[in-house]
């Protein structure tokens, strides 16, 4: 009967893993096959960052100011990207991703994926950092 109950436990609380493994939001990647150049500007190897082929998809970096950046795909064409300065614009608290959106965990602020703010505090969309696009590279900065 102890084994049963034990066994029914561990049961229940696998598939509570399961279940919360789940629900836990996709982590944007880190960027790979990133570059620095000497002004400062930074070149994201699309081929190295196959989270970049679909819209939606995110990968972060920090260029050599310390500021995070976030590099999203915005659409399907070559220039369709945006690279967003990961600081809320709020109180500049890290931004995390969750789900389809960036999230602050001080104040509660919501950002699109593109950085459109969407719930306050905040009231200003997140910072667009300048960028060139091709079909190989992005160049941020
Ligand atoms: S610092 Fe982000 S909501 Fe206040």
């Amino acid at each position: 009967m102890d084994s049963e109950k034990n066994v029914s436990r561990r049961a229940v609380l696998c598939g509570l893993a399961v279940l919360t493994l789940g629900l836990i939001p996709e982590n944007a990647i880190a960027a790979s096959g990133v570059k620095v150049l000497a002004n400062g500007k930074v070149v994201v190897n699309l081929s190295k960052n196959p989270a970049l082929k679909k819209v939606g998809g995110v990968v972060q970096f920090t260029n050599n100011k310390g500021i995070d950046i976030a590099l999203v795909r915005t659409g399907k064409g070559v220039k369709a990207f945006r690279a967003l300065n990961l600081a809320c614009t709020h109180q500049g608290y890290p931004l995390r991703l969750e789900g389809d959106k960036w999230v602050c965990d001080n104040h509660l602020a919501n950002f699109s994926l593109a950085g459109a703010v969407t719930k306050g505090p905040a009231e200003s969309n997140l910072q667009n950092i300048p960028l060139k696009a091709t079909k190989k590279k992005i160049t941020v900065g």
